[in-house]
């Protein structure tokens, strides 16, 4: 009996002024109309730079993001670099931060291709090939290599056998055992530069260092490590501390991880970029077609449900659709909502303080300067108010530039008890890297669940110009698969449910 009711008009009405305002959402859903999504990244350091660089390398159009992302990059100082930074001290330029590059530093080498910048050994002191090392206990030298200025080759070479000889004599076959646990990490560590097919992306740094097989290195301290692999205590105590001390400017208690990558910047063949390492980060910079705000501090971090809201100190709001933090939170003053929780961790602190002038050696109990070897490396003893201090150039025989390296500020008393002349000092107090322990807890690469991502998380593993550029790599991939990709929407419900913070071990509300 009842037929369909007919469609009213109204209805119909209904139905076209539907279709005509869905016309333009389709419009908008349709790729080129979108607008291409930005990338703020918080720090122009190695690390910043670097995530900008693969941004831009691993970038490949898709349907649903056809157009590379506006990358934005915030430095609050006015230079760009960060920990890679330069002081000139009489007309001559040194690194203050960050001065060594391994030779396996695989990033490193390719940026200074890449960027056409002159590869140079570091430093004489630096180098251990060519340098006089003393170990000092507070009192006396307990181990000293000879050093002689020859213009003979073959005294150099003599030289350098005795040295060995001597060190052998002292260390014996700890001196191997150390080789093989450096050698053994590199090796690992050298993982991270297969091709990105046949690595995975890391969400988490534990996952990242695990696939690798360098997690348990921070589980145990170096110490537990070396005395694991039967490493003599005179070697730990005296050697090793003396390397943990001038690196990272603590003691054999760091972990094993931190401990042989530490290591590791005491072999041969190291290197640095000619005029400064913070080229490395300028020029990233400007071949990735990034806008730098320069002197512009970020001091909040709003989520807003599509998009970040980034606040600066001059007033700017900028929205962004993926943030990257590339410095260390511990001690920067960035407000997020909703907060992020990191577990705690401290900075340890080192006083770079440059010196022009020339050692006292009394202050050695030695009579003349000639005897102070170029590099003084010191044990762990509360009362050794430095951890090294290094010739830099020697200008003539009582105008010397050194490099000294220590956990407190170096006051001008104590200056004056250790220097006998002093005609420019330049002290810079670095929040340098993390202060290692064992066990590691590490901060997720996601901090949010969502878009916001930190790449410094990674320095709980070891802090180096090399691993920023790692890590960086590896969130560049992350924000590619997560925000990028057609199904990028999936993984980021899925990966919600990882990213709920643990109460016990999430502690830090910043
Ligand atoms: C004394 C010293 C010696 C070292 N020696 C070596 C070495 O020989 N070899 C080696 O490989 N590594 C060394 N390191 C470690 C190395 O410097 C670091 O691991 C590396 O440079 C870290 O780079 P990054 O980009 O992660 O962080 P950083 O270089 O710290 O960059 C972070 C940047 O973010 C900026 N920033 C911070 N907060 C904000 C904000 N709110 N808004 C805007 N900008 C902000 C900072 O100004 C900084 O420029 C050394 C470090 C120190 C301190
Ligand atoms: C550089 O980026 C801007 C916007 O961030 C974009 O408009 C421009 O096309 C880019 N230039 C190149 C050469 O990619
Ligand atoms: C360095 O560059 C070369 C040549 O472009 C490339 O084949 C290699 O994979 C790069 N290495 C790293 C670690 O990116
Ligand atoms: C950021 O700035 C905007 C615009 O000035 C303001 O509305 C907002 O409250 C600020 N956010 C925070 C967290 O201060």
């Amino acid at each position: 009996m009842s037929s369909h009711p007919k469609p009213s008009f109204g209805f119909l009405l209904l139905l076209l002024l539907l279709l005509l305002s869905v016309q333009p959402l389709i419009l908008c859903l349709s790729t080129d109309a979108l607008p291409p999504p930005t990338v703020c990244i918080v720090g122009s350091g190695i690390g910043g730079s670097s995530v900008a660089h693969f941004l831009r390398h691993y970038f490949r159009p898709t349907p649903s993001q056809p157009n590379p992302p506006n990358i934005e990059i915030f430095e609050r100082r006015s230079v760009v670099g960060g920990r890679m930074a330069t002081v000139t001290i009489g007309g001559d330029t040194f690194e203050a931060g960050a001065s060594i590059l391994h030779p396996k530093n695989y990033h490193a080498r390719n940026y200074s291709k890449l960027l056409g910048l002159k590869v140079k050994p570091p430093p004489s002191s630096e180098d251990d090939d060519s340098m006089s090392l003393g170990i000092w206990d507070g009192k006396k030298f307990v181990f000293k290599t000879l050093e002689v200025d020859s213009k003979f080759p073959w005294v150099q070479k003599i030289v350098s056998y005795f040295n060995s000889f001597q060190m052998f004599f002292r260390y014996g076959f700890s001196l191997l055992k150390m080789n093989n646990f450096v050698e053994s990490t590199v090796d690992s560590f050298l993982k991270y530069y297969e091709s990105p097919e046949r690595r995975p992306i890391f969400e988490t740094v534990d996952e990242m260092l695990k696939w690798a097989g360098l997690y348990d290195l921070t589980t145990r301290t170096l110490q537990d490590e070396l005395v694991h692999i039967k490493m003599s205590p005179l070697m730990i105590e005296e050697l090793v501390t003396v390397i943990t001390r001038i690196n990272y400017g603590q003691s054999v208690s760091i972990s094993g991880l931190a401990g042989a990558v530490s290591l590791a910047g005491s072999g041969g063949g190291l290197w640095a970029i000619e005029g400064g390492n913070y080229q490395m980060a300028a020029g990233l910079i400007k071949i990735s077609n990034v806008s730098l705000h320069m002197n512009e501090e970020i001091e909040s971090i709003s989520y807003l449900g599509e998009y970040y809201e980034l606040n600066s100190t001059k007033g700017n709001s900028y929205s962004c659709d993926v943030t990257v933090v590339a410095t260390p939170l511990d001690e920067v003053n960035i407000q997020f909502t909703p907060s992020v929780s990191i577990p705690a961790r401290k900075l340890q602190h080192t006083h770079a303080t440059f010196v022009r002038g020339i050692l006292n050696p009394a202050y050695f109990g030695l009579r003349t300067v000639a005897e102070i070897p170029e590099l003084v490396g010191t044990l762990e003893d509360p009362d050794i108010p430095f951890s090294s201090i290094s010739v830099l150039v020697q200008h003539d025989e009582n105008d010397v530039t050194y490099k000294v390296f220590s956990r407190e500020l170096m006051t001008d008393a104590l200056l004056d008890s250790i220097f006998s002349a002093r005609l420019q000092t330049v002290r810079i107090n670095w929040g340098a890297y993390p202060h290692y322990k064992a066990p590691e807890v590490f901060a997720p690469f996601i901090l949010d669940g969502q878009h916001l991502y930190y790449i410094n998380a990674f320095e709980n593993a070891a802090s180096t110009m090399e691993t920023s550029a790692v890590a960086a790599e590896n969130v560049a991939r992350l924000i590619l698969s997560r925000y990028f990709s057609e199904t990028h929407l999936h993984s980021t419900i899925s990966n919600l449910k990882s990213k709920i913070p643990d109460a016990d071990t999430l502690h830090t509300n910043l």
